[in-house]
Protein backbone atom coordinates (compact mmCIF):
# COMPACT_ATOMS: atom_id res chain seq x y z
CA UNK A 1 0.00 0.00 0.00
CA UNK A 2 1.24 3.51 -0.66
CA UNK A 3 2.69 5.27 2.31
CA UNK A 4 0.13 8.06 4.30
CA UNK A 5 2.23 10.58 2.79
CA UNK A 6 1.37 10.04 -1.14
CA UNK A 7 -2.32 9.47 -0.61
CA UNK A 8 -4.31 6.28 -2.34
CA UNK A 9 -3.25 5.26 -5.48
CA UNK A 10 -5.59 6.15 -8.55
CA UNK A 11 -6.00 3.33 -11.48
CA UNK A 12 -7.34 4.18 -14.27
CA UNK A 13 -8.48 2.82 -17.73
CA UNK A 14 -7.26 5.19 -20.15
CA UNK A 15 -6.28 7.81 -17.81
CA UNK A 16 -4.83 11.19 -18.74
CA UNK A 17 -0.92 11.46 -18.52
CA UNK A 18 1.37 13.68 -20.07
CA UNK A 19 3.96 12.71 -22.86
CA UNK A 20 6.76 14.14 -20.24
CA UNK A 21 5.83 12.00 -17.17
CA UNK A 22 5.51 9.30 -19.37
CA UNK A 23 8.85 9.59 -20.66
CA UNK A 24 10.48 9.82 -17.43
CA UNK A 25 9.21 6.80 -15.82
CA UNK A 26 9.58 4.86 -19.45
CA UNK A 27 13.49 6.36 -18.71
CA UNK A 28 13.07 5.00 -14.88
CA UNK A 29 11.91 1.94 -15.56
CA UNK A 30 13.88 0.56 -18.13
CA UNK A 31 17.41 2.63 -16.91
CA UNK A 32 17.55 4.37 -20.00
CA UNK A 33 18.31 8.58 -20.70
CA UNK A 34 15.29 10.28 -20.47
CA UNK A 35 13.70 10.54 -24.19
CA UNK A 36 11.02 12.79 -25.20
CA UNK A 37 8.51 10.78 -26.85
CA UNK A 38 4.74 11.14 -28.47
CA UNK A 39 3.03 8.83 -26.26
CA UNK A 40 -0.06 10.13 -26.06
CA UNK A 41 -0.63 10.03 -30.14
CA UNK A 42 1.49 6.71 -30.10
CA UNK A 43 -0.72 4.62 -27.89
CA UNK A 44 -3.94 6.30 -28.72
CA UNK A 45 -3.71 5.19 -32.43
CA UNK A 46 -1.91 2.06 -31.76
CA UNK A 47 -3.02 0.27 -28.56
CA UNK A 48 -5.98 -1.25 -27.17
CA UNK A 49 -5.81 1.15 -23.89
CA UNK A 50 -3.29 1.57 -21.04
CA UNK A 51 -3.45 1.68 -17.53
CA UNK A 52 -2.24 4.64 -15.60
CA UNK A 53 -1.72 4.55 -11.92
CA UNK A 54 -1.00 8.24 -9.48
CA UNK A 55 -0.56 8.96 -6.21
CA UNK A 56 -0.72 12.55 -5.36
CA UNK A 57 2.43 13.23 -6.53
CA UNK A 58 1.97 12.29 -10.00
CA UNK A 59 2.21 9.33 -12.41
CA UNK A 60 3.64 5.99 -10.40
CA UNK A 61 2.16 3.39 -12.83
CA UNK A 62 1.84 2.51 -15.97
CA UNK A 63 1.34 -0.48 -18.63
CA UNK A 64 0.34 -0.79 -22.59
CA UNK A 65 -2.42 -2.80 -24.23
CA UNK A 66 -1.44 -3.50 -27.86
CA UNK A 67 -3.90 -5.96 -29.61
CA UNK A 68 -4.30 -7.29 -32.84
CA UNK A 69 -7.86 -5.57 -33.73
CA UNK A 70 -9.52 -9.30 -32.71
CA UNK A 71 -8.59 -11.63 -29.85
CA UNK A 72 -4.81 -11.28 -28.66
CA UNK A 73 -3.71 -8.02 -26.38
CA UNK A 74 -0.49 -7.88 -25.72
CA UNK A 75 1.31 -6.34 -22.20
CA UNK A 76 3.91 -3.98 -23.12
CA UNK A 77 5.84 -1.48 -20.80
CA UNK A 78 4.51 -2.32 -17.50
CA UNK A 79 6.53 0.35 -15.30
CA UNK A 80 6.33 1.14 -11.66
CA UNK A 81 8.05 4.16 -9.94
CA UNK A 82 10.86 2.86 -7.76
CA UNK A 83 8.85 5.19 -5.02
CA UNK A 84 6.21 2.49 -5.41
CA UNK A 85 7.59 -0.62 -5.88
CA UNK A 86 6.94 -3.80 -3.67
CA UNK A 87 3.40 -2.65 -2.56
CA UNK A 88 0.93 -4.73 -5.40
CA UNK A 89 1.10 -1.65 -7.97
CA UNK A 90 2.11 -3.79 -11.21
CA UNK A 91 -0.03 -6.56 -10.46
CA UNK A 92 -3.73 -4.29 -9.87
CA UNK A 93 -2.03 -2.62 -13.26
CA UNK A 94 -2.49 -5.63 -15.30
CA UNK A 95 -5.38 -6.70 -13.49
CA UNK A 96 -7.17 -3.38 -14.52
CA UNK A 97 -6.02 -3.64 -17.71
CA UNK A 98 -6.64 -7.84 -18.09
CA UNK A 99 -10.27 -6.98 -16.94
CA UNK A 100 -10.65 -3.67 -19.78
CA UNK A 101 -9.18 -6.46 -22.82
CA UNK A 102 -11.62 -8.90 -22.16
CA UNK A 103 -14.18 -6.35 -21.68
CA UNK A 104 -12.98 -5.14 -25.40
CA UNK A 105 -13.66 -8.92 -26.54
CA UNK A 106 -10.57 -10.27 -26.22
CA UNK A 107 -9.44 -14.28 -25.80
CA UNK A 108 -5.95 -13.85 -25.02
CA UNK A 109 -3.60 -11.51 -22.57
CA UNK A 110 -0.08 -12.14 -24.37
CA UNK A 111 2.63 -11.14 -22.30
CA UNK A 112 7.03 -11.26 -23.27
CA UNK A 113 9.13 -10.82 -20.07
CA UNK A 114 12.91 -11.24 -19.30
CA UNK A 115 13.43 -14.15 -16.93
CA UNK A 116 14.25 -12.07 -13.50
CA UNK A 117 10.47 -11.33 -14.34
CA UNK A 118 9.16 -14.59 -14.09
CA UNK A 119 7.80 -15.09 -10.68
CA UNK A 120 5.98 -11.07 -11.34
CA UNK A 121 4.12 -12.71 -14.59
CA UNK A 122 3.72 -16.09 -13.74
CA UNK A 123 3.26 -16.62 -9.89
CA UNK A 124 1.69 -12.95 -9.21
CA UNK A 125 -0.38 -11.83 -11.92
CA UNK A 126 -1.61 -15.74 -13.15
CA UNK A 127 0.01 -16.26 -16.71
CA UNK A 128 0.61 -19.74 -17.67
CA UNK A 129 4.19 -20.31 -19.48
CA UNK A 130 4.26 -21.33 -23.08
CA UNK A 131 6.55 -21.65 -25.58
CA UNK A 132 7.31 -18.30 -27.40
CA UNK A 133 9.27 -16.94 -30.30
CA UNK A 134 11.07 -13.25 -31.43
CA UNK A 135 12.75 -12.29 -34.10
CA UNK A 136 14.85 -9.10 -34.67
CA UNK A 137 13.48 -6.81 -37.51
CA UNK A 138 15.92 -4.10 -36.72
CA UNK A 139 19.04 -2.63 -35.56
CA UNK A 140 21.10 -6.25 -37.06
CA UNK A 141 20.43 -8.91 -39.53
CA UNK A 142 17.35 -10.98 -39.39
CA UNK A 143 18.05 -13.39 -36.63
CA UNK A 144 15.55 -16.08 -35.42
CA UNK A 145 15.70 -16.70 -31.41
CA UNK A 146 13.11 -18.28 -28.63
CA UNK A 147 11.24 -16.50 -25.80
CA UNK A 148 13.16 -12.94 -25.75
CA UNK A 149 15.08 -10.92 -23.20
CA UNK A 150 13.88 -8.05 -24.15
CA UNK A 151 9.90 -6.38 -23.76
CA UNK A 152 8.37 -7.06 -27.09
CA UNK A 153 7.00 -4.62 -28.23
CA UNK A 154 3.85 -5.98 -30.88
CA UNK A 155 2.68 -2.90 -32.83
CA UNK A 156 -0.71 -2.33 -32.66
CA UNK A 157 -3.79 -3.41 -34.83
CA UNK A 158 -2.09 -2.18 -38.79
CA UNK A 159 -4.34 -0.40 -41.64
CA UNK A 160 -7.06 -2.92 -42.42
CA UNK A 161 -6.96 -2.45 -46.10
CA UNK A 162 -10.27 -4.10 -46.99
CA UNK A 163 -8.77 -6.00 -50.06
CA UNK A 164 -11.50 -7.62 -52.20
CA UNK A 165 -11.99 -11.06 -51.93
CA UNK A 166 -10.75 -13.20 -54.83
CA UNK A 167 -14.10 -13.18 -57.16
CA UNK A 168 -15.29 -9.74 -56.06
CA UNK A 169 -15.72 -7.12 -58.74
CA UNK A 170 -14.12 -4.17 -57.95
CA UNK A 171 -15.58 -0.93 -59.11
CA UNK A 172 -14.44 1.99 -56.73
CA UNK A 173 -11.28 2.22 -55.00
CA UNK A 174 -10.38 0.76 -51.47
CA UNK A 175 -8.86 2.30 -48.38
CA UNK A 176 -5.62 3.37 -48.69
CA UNK A 177 -3.30 3.35 -45.18
CA UNK A 178 -2.58 6.96 -43.80
CA UNK A 179 -0.97 7.87 -40.34
CA UNK A 180 -2.31 8.11 -36.95
CA UNK A 181 -5.83 9.17 -35.44
CA UNK A 182 -7.29 9.55 -38.49
CA UNK A 183 -6.32 6.46 -39.80
CA UNK A 184 -8.15 4.80 -37.01
CA UNK A 185 -11.46 6.48 -37.88
CA UNK A 186 -10.97 5.52 -41.38
CA UNK A 187 -10.27 1.79 -40.80
CA UNK A 188 -13.00 1.85 -38.07
CA UNK A 189 -15.22 3.29 -40.87
CA UNK A 190 -14.37 1.51 -43.70
CA UNK A 191 -14.40 -2.08 -41.83
CA UNK A 192 -16.02 -4.44 -44.11
CA UNK A 193 -19.57 -5.72 -43.83
CA UNK A 194 -19.07 -9.66 -42.17
CA UNK A 195 -21.60 -12.06 -42.68
CA UNK A 196 -19.60 -15.53 -41.71
CA UNK A 197 -18.71 -15.87 -38.14
CA UNK A 198 -16.95 -17.80 -35.71
CA UNK A 199 -19.01 -20.12 -33.26
CA UNK A 200 -18.12 -17.62 -30.36
CA UNK A 201 -20.59 -16.39 -28.15
CA UNK A 202 -20.67 -12.60 -27.77
CA UNK A 203 -21.34 -11.91 -23.62
CA UNK A 204 -24.01 -10.38 -22.78
CA UNK A 205 -22.08 -8.31 -20.44
CA UNK A 206 -20.09 -6.97 -24.57
CA UNK A 207 -23.52 -6.34 -26.31
CA UNK A 208 -24.42 -3.97 -23.29
CA UNK A 209 -21.19 -2.36 -23.89
CA UNK A 210 -21.92 -1.36 -27.38
CA UNK A 211 -25.33 -0.21 -26.82
CA UNK A 212 -24.09 1.48 -23.72
CA UNK A 213 -21.44 3.12 -26.71
CA UNK A 214 -24.03 3.31 -29.61
CA UNK A 215 -26.66 5.23 -26.73
CA UNK A 216 -24.79 8.19 -27.02
CA UNK A 217 -25.83 9.15 -30.71
CA UNK A 218 -27.55 12.46 -31.31
CA UNK A 219 -30.85 12.40 -32.95
CA UNK A 220 -33.26 14.38 -34.18
CA UNK A 221 -35.33 17.37 -31.50
CA UNK A 222 -33.29 14.30 -29.38
CA UNK A 223 -36.00 11.47 -29.56
CA UNK A 224 -33.59 9.04 -29.58
CA UNK A 225 -36.24 6.79 -31.80
CA UNK A 226 -34.87 3.86 -30.94
CA UNK A 227 -34.90 0.24 -28.63
CA UNK A 228 -32.61 -2.58 -28.64
CA UNK A 229 -33.41 -5.96 -28.46
CA UNK A 230 -30.70 -8.75 -28.42
CA UNK A 231 -31.61 -12.17 -29.87
CA UNK A 232 -29.49 -15.08 -28.81
CA UNK A 233 -32.20 -17.81 -29.25
CA UNK A 234 -31.67 -20.02 -32.32
CA UNK A 235 -35.05 -20.45 -33.34
CA UNK A 236 -35.68 -16.29 -33.29
CA UNK A 237 -32.71 -15.56 -35.45
CA UNK A 238 -33.73 -18.58 -37.48
CA UNK A 239 -37.42 -16.66 -37.93
CA UNK A 240 -35.71 -13.55 -38.23
CA UNK A 241 -33.26 -14.74 -41.34
CA UNK A 242 -36.96 -15.18 -43.35
CA UNK A 243 -38.25 -12.04 -42.56
CA UNK A 244 -35.41 -10.16 -45.16
CA UNK A 245 -34.65 -11.12 -48.83
CA UNK A 246 -30.52 -11.15 -47.88
CA UNK A 247 -31.00 -12.14 -44.10
CA UNK A 248 -29.70 -15.58 -43.89
CA UNK A 249 -27.02 -14.53 -41.97
CA UNK A 250 -29.17 -13.84 -38.91
CA UNK A 251 -29.86 -16.96 -38.04
CA UNK A 252 -25.76 -18.04 -38.01
CA UNK A 253 -24.32 -15.37 -36.33
CA UNK A 254 -23.93 -15.76 -32.75
CA UNK A 255 -26.11 -13.01 -31.82
CA UNK A 256 -28.41 -10.25 -33.26
CA UNK A 257 -29.24 -7.01 -32.08
CA UNK A 258 -32.68 -6.05 -33.95
CA UNK A 259 -33.27 -2.39 -34.08
CA UNK A 260 -36.81 -1.24 -33.11
CA UNK A 261 -37.44 2.16 -34.12
CA UNK A 262 -41.21 3.77 -33.63
CA UNK A 263 -43.83 2.38 -36.69
CA UNK A 264 -45.60 5.95 -36.83
CA UNK A 265 -42.36 7.53 -38.27
CA UNK A 266 -40.84 11.10 -38.07
CA UNK A 267 -39.63 12.54 -40.95
CA UNK A 268 -36.26 12.26 -39.56
CA UNK A 269 -36.70 8.91 -37.88
CA UNK A 270 -35.21 6.64 -40.31
CA UNK A 271 -31.92 9.29 -40.64
CA UNK A 272 -31.95 8.51 -36.75
CA UNK A 273 -32.08 4.80 -37.08
CA UNK A 274 -28.85 4.90 -39.69
CA UNK A 275 -27.25 6.64 -37.07
CA UNK A 276 -27.28 4.60 -34.36
CA UNK A 277 -26.66 1.29 -36.39
CA UNK A 278 -23.47 3.09 -37.37
CA UNK A 279 -22.57 3.93 -34.47
CA UNK A 280 -23.65 0.34 -32.66
CA UNK A 281 -21.32 -1.03 -36.13
CA UNK A 282 -18.34 1.21 -35.07
CA UNK A 283 -18.44 0.25 -31.62
CA UNK A 284 -18.54 -3.40 -32.35
CA UNK A 285 -15.42 -2.87 -34.74
CA UNK A 286 -13.93 -1.52 -32.04
CA UNK A 287 -14.48 -4.16 -30.12
CA UNK A 288 -12.77 -6.82 -32.37
CA UNK A 289 -16.48 -7.93 -33.76
CA UNK A 290 -17.88 -8.23 -36.89
CA UNK A 291 -21.41 -7.18 -38.37
CA UNK A 292 -23.81 -7.06 -41.12
CA UNK A 293 -26.82 -4.13 -40.83
CA UNK A 294 -29.40 -6.33 -42.33
CA UNK A 295 -32.59 -5.02 -43.98
CA UNK A 296 -35.84 -6.47 -42.76
CA UNK A 297 -38.90 -5.95 -45.24
CA UNK A 298 -41.28 -5.49 -46.34
CA UNK A 299 -42.93 -3.23 -43.56
CA UNK A 300 -45.35 -6.53 -42.34
CA UNK A 301 -42.26 -8.31 -42.13
CA UNK A 302 -40.61 -5.41 -39.99
CA UNK A 303 -43.77 -5.58 -38.11
CA UNK A 304 -43.44 -9.40 -37.64
CA UNK A 305 -40.02 -8.98 -36.79
CA UNK A 306 -40.53 -7.00 -33.78
CA UNK A 307 -43.26 -9.26 -32.65
CA UNK A 308 -41.16 -12.53 -32.88
CA UNK A 309 -38.34 -10.23 -30.67
CA UNK A 310 -40.95 -9.53 -28.05
CA UNK A 311 -41.35 -5.64 -28.62
CA UNK A 312 -44.44 -3.25 -27.37
CA UNK A 313 -47.07 -2.24 -29.76
CA UNK A 314 -46.18 0.42 -31.45
CA UNK A 315 -42.56 -0.19 -32.53
CA UNK A 316 -41.18 -1.90 -35.98
CA UNK A 317 -38.06 -4.01 -36.46
CA UNK A 318 -36.95 -2.41 -40.02
CA UNK A 319 -33.50 -3.36 -39.25
CA UNK A 320 -31.11 -6.15 -37.33
CA UNK A 321 -27.06 -5.95 -36.96
CA UNK A 322 -25.67 -9.52 -36.83
CA UNK A 323 -22.58 -9.53 -34.68
CA UNK A 324 -19.47 -11.79 -34.08
CA UNK A 325 -15.89 -12.94 -34.49
CA UNK A 326 -15.27 -12.51 -38.20
CA UNK A 327 -14.79 -15.88 -39.32
CA UNK A 328 -11.91 -15.01 -41.64
CA UNK A 329 -11.57 -17.99 -43.97
CA UNK A 330 -15.01 -17.04 -45.33
CA UNK A 331 -14.89 -14.37 -48.11
CA UNK A 332 -16.22 -11.22 -47.13
CA UNK A 333 -18.78 -9.49 -49.19
CA UNK A 334 -21.44 -10.66 -51.42
CA UNK A 335 -20.47 -11.73 -54.98
CA UNK A 336 -23.66 -9.72 -56.01
CA UNK A 337 -22.24 -6.69 -54.88
CA UNK A 338 -19.66 -4.17 -56.17
CA UNK A 339 -16.61 -3.38 -53.61
CA UNK A 340 -14.53 -0.17 -52.70
CA UNK A 341 -16.02 3.34 -52.32
CA UNK A 342 -16.46 6.14 -54.70
CA UNK A 343 -13.68 8.55 -54.78
CA UNK A 344 -13.88 12.19 -53.07
CA UNK A 345 -13.36 13.58 -56.28
CA UNK A 346 -16.68 12.16 -57.51
CA UNK A 347 -19.02 12.89 -54.43
CA UNK A 348 -17.95 15.94 -53.34
CA UNK A 349 -18.32 19.35 -55.01
CA UNK A 350 -16.51 22.74 -53.72
CA UNK A 351 -18.75 25.64 -54.84
C1 LIG B 1 -29.21 0.22 -44.45
C2 LIG B 1 -28.42 -1.01 -44.84
C3 LIG B 1 -29.08 -2.17 -45.12
C4 LIG B 1 -28.35 -3.33 -45.45
N1 LIG B 1 -29.02 -4.49 -45.67
C5 LIG B 1 -28.34 -5.62 -45.90
C6 LIG B 1 -29.03 -6.86 -46.01
O1 LIG B 1 -30.25 -6.93 -45.91
N2 LIG B 1 -28.28 -7.97 -46.21
C7 LIG B 1 -26.93 -7.94 -46.34
O2 LIG B 1 -26.32 -8.98 -46.50
N3 LIG B 1 -26.24 -6.76 -46.23
C8 LIG B 1 -26.91 -5.62 -46.00
N4 LIG B 1 -26.24 -4.44 -45.85
C9 LIG B 1 -24.77 -4.40 -45.98
C10 LIG B 1 -24.34 -3.75 -47.31
O3 LIG B 1 -24.56 -4.67 -48.37
C11 LIG B 1 -22.85 -3.37 -47.23
O4 LIG B 1 -22.72 -2.38 -46.23
C12 LIG B 1 -22.33 -2.78 -48.53
O5 LIG B 1 -22.50 -3.67 -49.59
C13 LIG B 1 -20.85 -2.46 -48.42
O6 LIG B 1 -20.14 -3.68 -48.33
P1 LIG B 1 -18.71 -3.80 -47.64
O7 LIG B 1 -18.89 -3.44 -46.21
O8 LIG B 1 -18.34 -5.26 -47.82
O9 LIG B 1 -17.79 -2.89 -48.36
C14 LIG B 1 -26.94 -3.29 -45.52
C15 LIG B 1 -26.27 -2.09 -45.23
C16 LIG B 1 -26.99 -0.96 -44.88
C17 LIG B 1 -26.23 0.29 -44.50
Amino acid sequence: MPGPDRGPLLYAWRGAFTDPELSSLHAEGFGHQLEQTGWNHQLDSNSLGWVTARDDRGLVGFVAIAWDGRAHAFVEDTLVAVRSRRQGVGVHLIEVARDHAARAGCEWLHVDFEEHLKSFYLDACGFVPTDAGLMRLSGGAAQVGSTSSTPLSPSGPGPRTGHPSPGHERLWDEPTGQDGQMEQLRSLIARRTVRSFLDEDVPVSVVRQLVDQARWTGSARNRQPWRFVAVYDQATRAGLAGLGAYAAHLATAPVVVVLLSPRERHLDTEFDAGRIAQSLTLAAASAGLGSCVTSLYPEENADTAATVVGAEPGWSARHAVALGRPDSSSPVGRLAIPTGRRSTDELLSIR
